[in-house]
């Protein structure tokens, strides 16, 4: 271990603020670096170099330890840096993107994932994870849900908290344990209209109610560091708001980590208008609570003055600085400034067999099964296939955000079903019928010939990998360019058609629902895309997927999410919707096109005889829900059984639903369960007015299924 006040002891004021500044490794790397380049446009000189904390994105073990080397030699003090990467769904094994991963249900395989990614991403020298992204998101238009966990917010906490396992495991100086960084906190996926780095306006009963949960379970959960976001929440910006990073993070949670800034955050503090210039944008971050500066300078110009002047003291850099070098120290670092690692190994990691098939599993169980009129699974001894669609080929099924991964290591959709089936002929339409996004019909008529010459179609649809992720937002959130016109005239040519999807977000795909036999969700599955969509497709693999995000029917209803407070003249009652003066659309309705819990098997799970285990629970006496669950196929499949309550009075209006357990659990052919949850009254618990986490005396209704579709409920007094 480190003696920590003993360097503190022997910095200057310049070498402490040093460990405080984060850039890109260009700055390192970039030879022409001296005058011109990164390190003329963060105004860095060649002794900052030598005092820097910590780098962000770079290639592999060999550039990080060149780096490190250049950095040691320079600094007299001996610190070695932090290496830093955005190792979101993967490092170069890719696997579901967020959204996908969250529509498992299943902490575990989330964590299994993360342990993956941190094992190549450690081996390859990265030392610490921006991850995981819990933003709270309600708003397909926002390009970065994919990177989110959905819009429940226990789910997301659930899977954030899992992760940050995964990634930091038990020891954080083992090469293959990556400290986890939990994003953007807060409110970020709020953002207004759906626009990326929009303002966010929201109450802050609604904060804590929905979108607060998910950070919290992370810090929990032990993350190391948080970053706060790049939106101004209610009226400034999270990097330099009180009453996020004071009042909420620091005295409400006693968050004792790190906290590190957004790209270019503090810099960005002028341009919202909150800071003159940088040395007040230095003071108002630094003052609350920001300790690592990433990729602006406001901190390497002006902290010293700051300190000189007495408007920031030297002991709150030393707290600053102190918790840098005790994650440092906690990393092994100075015992091992390369955090072990050894491209030689990261090599053999890559791809490898075990992650492959952890990646496919992955896939598999993110799935989710939208539609299915009896078509899928199809039979295996189908041997004419046709496989069409824009995304039939594609290997660019990996998702923004991908890290190192590379499309080329991805399996498409049709090279999956030749793997599995090596004998069927297989007809890929070879302009796939249409592109993504341009009018071009003339690929159309051969795609036709080919669907009409096969005994079953495997429409590959869906909007380009670069149309989600940060700062790929969009208004229309159909399938682009002439993808529904090719459903219309293949599934005419040959109605056994089933289509499967690739997207980064709920798409409006109601026309397509109206035409299509059978649609597959699998979002961007990852590196084993085709293999799991191949599985699935013939039954190798059931679906057991359930969305995480509801899809609408129109991007008009959005925003649109299951757990949404009730109204006065509601819309989710058949009666209600019956009235002209309900809370409704009159050219759509408000109902989604596919709700928040939906998801489809080829077994069938039917629920019976849910029973609650007493009338009345308190605080001391929580009480046990039970239901019975039957698998009443020969086909072993897997069921997320789902529990929801709704508070129908109390004295702030409450959701109309909200989860509030859920279990996977795996079944044999016809086999019966019973499930058992324990509702407590904590999971009862909500906001109030007065800004009070607390539960009322009354009745709580409980109901199991997914929202808006339940098959039995139960009431239980709260006393
Ligand atoms: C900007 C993104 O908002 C954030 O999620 C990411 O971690 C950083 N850039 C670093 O790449």
């Amino acid at each position: 271990m480190a003696n920590i006040e003993a360097i503190l002891s022997r910095m200057t004021l310049e070498e402490k603020i040093g460990q405080l500044m984060q850039y890109n490794a260009s700055v390192f790397l970039d030879t022409s670096a001296e005058i011109t380049g990164p390190m003329a446009q963060f105004g860095l000189s060649e002794a900052d170099l030598g005092r820097l904390g910590s780098v962000l994105n770079f290639a592999s073990a060999d550039e990080m330890k060149q780096m490190q080397d250049m950095h040691l030699a320079k600094d007299p003090n001996k610190i070695p840096m932090l290496f830093m990467m955005d190792v979101i769904h993967g490092y170069r094994t890719i696997y579901p993107i967020p959204l996908g991963l969250s529509c498992s249900f299943d902490p575990e395989l989330a964590k299994n994932c993360s342990r993956m990614a941190a094992r190549e991403a450690g081996a390859s020298g990265v030392q610490v994870t921006f991850t995981p992204m819990v933003d709270y998101a309600r708003d397909p238009r926002w390009g970065r849900v994919m990177e989110c966990c959905g819009e429940d917010p226990m789910l997301s906490g659930d899977l954030g908290a899992a992760q940050v396992e995964g990634f930091q495991g038990d020891n954080l100086k083992k090469p293959e344990n990556l400290a986890a960084c939990v994003k953007h906190f807060a409110g970020y996926g709020g953002a207004e209209a759906g626009r990326d780095y929009n303002l966010v306006e929201r109450s802050e009963r609604e904060l804590r109610e929905y979108f607060l949960p998910a950070y919290k379970a992370c810090i929990d959960a032990g993350v190391e560091l948080l970053m706060p976001s790049f939106n101004s929440l209610n009226g400034i910006p999270s990097v330099a708001n009180p009453w996020l990073m004071q009042k909420i993070l620091k005295e409400e949670w006693n968050y004792q980590g790190l906290v590190i800034s957004d790209y270019n955050a503090l810099g960005e503090l002028l341009v919202h208008g909150i800071a003159a210039d940088e040395k007040q944008a230095a003071k108002l971050a630094f003052e609350n609570g920001c300790d690592i500066e990433m990729c602006s300078s406001t901190y390497l110009h002006h902290l010293k003055e700051l300190v000189e002047e007495g408007a920031v003291s030297e002991e709150q850099i030393d707290a600053a600085v102190g918790r840098v070098l005790e994650l440092k120290d906690r990393m092994g670092l100075f015992e091992d400034p390369y955090h072990g690692a050894d491209q030689q190994k990261a090599e053999s990691l890559y791809l490898c067999p075990e992650h492959r098939r952890i990646a496919r599993e992955a896939a598999e169980q993110s799935a989710v099964l939208l539609k299915n009129n009896g078509l899928l699974p199809l039979d295996e001894k189908l041997n004419r296939l046709a496989v069409i669609g824009p995304f039939a080929r594609e290997q660019g099924i990996i998702g923004s955000w991908s890290c190192c991964g590379r499309d080329e290591d991805s399996v498409s959709v049709a090279q999956g079903i030749r793997d599995l089936l090596p004998d069927a002929k297989i007809t890929v339409a070879p302009g796939c019928g249409c592109r993504w996004d341009d009018r071009d019909t003339s690929g159309f008529a051969e795609a036709v010939e080919a669907a009409k010459n096969a005994q079953a179609v495997i429409l590959c649809l869906g909007e380009p990998q670069s149309y989600s992720g940060e700062g790929n937002c969009r208004t229309d959130i159909r399938l682009p360019g002439m993808q529904l016109e090719l459903a219309r005239a293949v599934i005419e040519a040959n109605p056994n058609t089933a289509v499967v999807l690739f997207h980064g977000r709920p798409l409006d795909i109601h026309e397509l629902d109206e035409i299509a036999p059978a649609i597959l969700s699998m979002w961007f599955p990852g590196s084993e895309g085709g293999s799991a969509a191949a599985n699935l497709l013939f039954g190798r693999a059931n679906p057991c997927g359930k969305l995480a995000m509801t899809f609408p029917r129109s991007v008009g209803q959005c925003p649109i999410y299951y757990n949404h407070p009730n109204t006065g003249r509601p819309h989710w009652t058949a009666e209600a919707r019956q009235q002209h003066y309900a809370s409704d659309y009159i050219d759509c309705g408000t109902l989604p096109l596919y709700s928040f819990g939906h998801g489809l098997s080829y077994s069938e799970f039917s629920y019976s005889d849910m029973e609650v285990s007493a009338p009345v629970m308190t605080a001391e006496e929580p009480i046990q829900v039970s239901v019975s669950l039957r698998n009443r196929s020969s086909r072993p499949g897997k069921e997320v059984v789902q529990l929801y309550m709704r508070d129908p009075v109390a004295s702030v209006v409450r959701p109309v639903q909200q989860l509030i357990g859920y279990q996977k659990i795996a079944f044999g052919p016809n086999e019966e369960k019973q499930v058992r949850f324990t509702v407590t009254e904590e999971m009862l618990r909500f906001w109030n007015f007065e800004g009070q986490h607390v539960s009322e005396p009354g009745t709580i209704e409980l109901m199991i299924g997914y929202a808006d579709h339940f098959c039995t409920r139960a009431t239980v007094e709260l006393k």
